[in-house]
């Protein structure tokens, strides 16, 4: 069957193979990373829980990516239009995937990042005073008393979140090379070297020992309890920004001959990698303040949110130079947030780009506005609510799908022989080298695809649905978690098979892989 391409030659690229390591990287490495991980391993057994998290990297995470990076780059299209190529009847999901994260997860995720751009500020003459806690639900967020009662936007909170688009547009708004590449090139290594300074720095204070002892302490009891597992695959997929459609967008930029292992290790290594280390600057900070406090750790340690916005200025203001490690802690999570806020938009744009004659000006803005129209829904009272529901949802039962499912459409229905194909022919290795890649290695990835994968994903997707059915997450009321929750899966789901319906740009040259010729779907230009 001939390899599609539709206008391949067209394409952007990158202008170098660092652009797109630090891209793709810059994606990966979030708010999730900083804040999330370190909370998300102490709670679930602190050293132990490196055990399920590596099984998730490796059953799930690298697979995942792996196939995303070798699916984008072998058909040099974004997700949609990857997974049209393979069969149309399969083009939803692409479109889902690039839908609810672009009118889903990033429209929250900037309004945290606008929190973090508050905080920076707060920094400076640590404004939260001496109860955070409040300070922030109530003096910040203006928190309402539950989901429905909105009471208004936070002008304080949308001012800093219209930033944030602000930001996201100017660098979008130029092609990749210009655009993402040039800002990613700059915050990447600022990114390093602030998180390398601050973890060092955490790491000499004194009781920064008890805390990084109680990090590594291996609990391994927790190894028995299903959410444990279920929270480290929750936690790969959402750090390795994997179902985001961003993998497939970024490696259709790259040039023929990228070797998609190498790269594929080196985001995923990295990432976990920068995940565990950045964990040893938060569990330093907390045994700081438990010392300072005369406290244990379990008393200072606080869940996701928490820890960012209650904690962390608590711990500012304990210590010698607090306004400037405050300033550098939220600097670095702005910018974390915007290099993986600008990969969604781009995941989307690339979609839209692939499909509709429209110019890539245009579109982003257009995305941008409506983006930060999305983002002051949770900029009113009852934000933090929507916030929580929609990521619970959006995160345990949209990204974790869309890995089964190209699980299965890629093993099962496209082959993943062919994909392995793709990766071994650049592998740039020979002899046994490239014998031992080729039939035991990558082959380990195949069966990975086809069985290992889709059945740790469903097994954890099942378990959490159980959990839904005894309990309404959080103890939300169950219309919140019907209308936000499953309404917003099942409306992004409705827009997707929308776009579906709409002919492709170009379509009339192409040839899928289950052989229909796409012409007859074709505008006629
Ligand atoms: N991968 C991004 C993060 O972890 C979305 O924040």
């Amino acid at each position: 069957m001939p390899e599609i391409t539709g206008g391949e030659n067209s394409r952007p690229q990158w202008g170098s193979k660092m652009g797109f390591l630090f891209a793709a990287i810059g994606s990966a490495i979030g708010l999730g990373n900083i804040w999330r991980f370190p909370y998300v391993a102490y709670k679930n057994g602190g050293g132990a829980f490196l055990i399920p998290y590596i099984v998730a990297l490796v059953t799930a995470g690298i697979p995942i990516l792996m196939l995303e990076f070798a699916l984008g780059h072998k058909k040099a299209s974004s997700a949609p239009r990857a997974f049209y190529l393979i069969d149309p009847k399969w083009e939803w999901v692409g479109w889902w995937s690039v839908s609810f994260v672009m009118f889903g997860i990033v429209i929250y995720y900037n309004v945290i990042i606008g929190w973090c751009v508050n905080y920076l500020i707060f920094s400076f003459s640590q404004q939260w005073g001496s109860d955070p806690n409040s300070f922030f639900f109530k003096s910040f967020l203006h928190k309402s008393s539950g989901v429905w009662d909105l009471g208004g936007l936070n002008l304080r909170i949308a001012g800093a979140v219209a930033l944030v688009w602000l930001i996201n547009w100017a660098i979008t708004y130029q092609d990749i090379k210009k655009g993402i590449e040039r800002a990613v090139k700059l915050i990447m290594p600022l990114l390093f070297v602030i998180t390398f300074v601050i973890v060092i720095w955490s790491m000499f204070l004194e009781g920064a020992g008890q805390g990084i002892r109680l990090y590594a302490t291996p609990d391994f009891s927790k190894l028995m309890n299903l959410d444990v597992w279920i929270s480290a695959y929750g936690q790969i997929f959402f750090s390795l920004s994997l179902g985001f459609g961003i993998m497939i967008a970024y490696a259709s930029y790259l040039p023929k001959d990228a070797n998609i292992f190498k790269n594929s290790l080196i985001v995923a290594v990295t990432n976990s990698f920068y995940s565990i280390f950045a964990g040893l600057g938060v569990f330093a900070i907390l045994g700081y303040m438990a010392l300072k406090q005369h406290t244990d750790i379990a008393n200072v340690v606080d869940s996701g949110i928490g820890l960012a916005f209650v904690v962390y200025p608590k711990a500012i203001s304990l210590l010698p130079f607090g306004a400037v490690f405050g300033v550098c802690f939220f600097f670095l999570l702005t910018i974390a947030g915007i290099s993986s806020s600008i990969s969604i938009i781009e995941a989307f744009t690339s979609a839209i780009l692939d499909k509709f004659p429209i110019s890539r000006q245009r579109i982003i803005t257009l995305l941008c506005i409506v983006g930060f129209c999305g983002s002051l829904l949770f900029t009113t009272r009852a934000g933090l609510y929507w916030l929580d529901i929609v990521d619970h949802f959006l995160n345990q039962y949209g990204l974790i799908t869309v890995g089964i499912l190209e699980a299965f459409i890629i093993g099962w229905l496209y082959r993943t022989e062919k994909l392995k194909q793709h990766i071994v022919s650049r592998l740039g290795l020979t002899g046994v080298k490239h014998a031992i890649f080729k039939y035991v290695i990558l082959q380990v990835w195949k069966y990975c695809i086809r069985f290992i994968t889709p059945v740790a994903l469903g097994f954890a997707m099942v378990t959490s649905m159980m959990r839904e059915f005894s309990a309404p997450y959080s103890g939300y009321p169950v219309s919140g978690i019907i209308i936000l929750g499953v309404g917003w899966l099942l409306a992004t789901h409705i827009f997707a098979f929308g776009l579906c319906g709409l002919p492709w740009k170009g379509e009339k040259q192409w040839t899928t892989d289950n052989g229909t010729r796409s012409a007859v779907r074709t505008k006629g230009e």
